[in-house]
Formats: structure tokens, C-alpha cells, sequence
């Protein structure tokens, strides 16, 4: 599936999942299955000061809360701003979550000034998200938080 089809199919299970839930499950399997390099993806939904984890497709991670201020996704939350991390090991901010992961891009849900929450993906490649992996997600981001409740 080529990256304008996939973020069409996206849409469409988004907007039609029953539930904000379901539309996150929906959007974090959707992309797990196009995206060969996309070892772990997950969406984390603000609770008060935390990142709580959501949906997630890959191996369990130990950081299923996760404070505002910690992090690389506490970081992204706190700039409101897309956070690519080329080298997670070289990063001081970065919270493990697998051995094998060398690349992170977190994406803000936004709904205009408030971050509901964010998409987190890591890859077991170095340097593997560009300017075409922020084309495709921050658009997805913006359909979640049509669906997400503010908190
Ligand atoms: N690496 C993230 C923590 C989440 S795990 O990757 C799933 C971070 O530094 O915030």
C-alpha cells in the first residue's frame, strides 16, 4: 500500500470506528501493517500530568505512565512539537523500551492548543524516520483528535 492509500485507509477507519478507542487501535494497526521499519507503535493519551499508554502493537514496554516533563515522548508533549530521534542511545532524554530500538518519532494529538496525546513509533533502524513518516503521521494525529475526549 503506497503512503497516500494507506493514510486514505486510515481516514476511513478512523472516522468510522465506534469509539475514540477503537479508532486508535484501528490507527496503530494500520500502520504497524504498512510499515515494514515501524517496530513498535503505540498511542499515549494524557492523563493529567502523565502519558498513559494506550493501544500498542510490539513488545510490552516497561513505561506504561509516563510523567509530562520525562522522556522523549514527555519532551514532544511539552513542545507540542514532533520529536525524530535519529539515535535514542546518544539522546539523554530517551526511556528504553527495547534493546533493539535505535530510531523514535512522537507525534502530538492536538486539539488546538491542548495535547490530548501522542503517537509514539520506534524502529529497530537507525535513522529511519524522515519528513515522509512526519507526512504521513501528523495528519493521522490530527483525526485522532477529532476522537479523542479532552481530559
Ligand atoms: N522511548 C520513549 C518511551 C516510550 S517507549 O519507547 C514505548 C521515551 O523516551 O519517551
Amino acid at each position: 500500500m503506497d503512503r497516500a492509500d494507506l493514510i486514505t485507509a486510515l481516514s476511513s477507519a478512523i472516522a468510522a470506528a465506534p469509539t475514540g478507542e477503537s479508532a486508535m487501535q484501528q490507527a496503530v494497526r494500520l500502520l504497524k501493517d504498512a510499515v515494514p521499519y515501524y517496530t513498535w507503535v503505540g498511542i499515549y493519551v494524557v492523563e493529567g500530568d502523565e502519558l498513559v499508554l494506550g493501544p500498542f502493537i510490539g513488545k510490552p514496554s516497561p513505561h506504561m505512565r509516563i510523567p509530562l516533563g520525562q522522556g522523549i515522548c514527555g519532551a514532544a508533549a511539552t513542545a507540542k512539537a514532533t520529536i525524530v530521534v535519529d539515535d535514542v542511545n546518544a539522546d539523554a532524554r530517551y526511556l528504553a523500551c527495547s534493546i533493539e530500538t535505535k530510531s523514535e518519532i512522537v507525534v502530538p494529538i492536538m486539539r488546538g492548543d491542548t495535547v490530548l496525546g501522542e503517537i509514539d513509533i520506534d524502529s529497530d533502524q537507525a535513522a529511519a524516520f524522515g519528513p515522509a513518516d512526519r507526512a504521513l503521521l501528523e495528519p493521522v494525529a490530527a483525526m485522532l483528535a477529532e476522537r479523542l475526549e479532552e481530559e
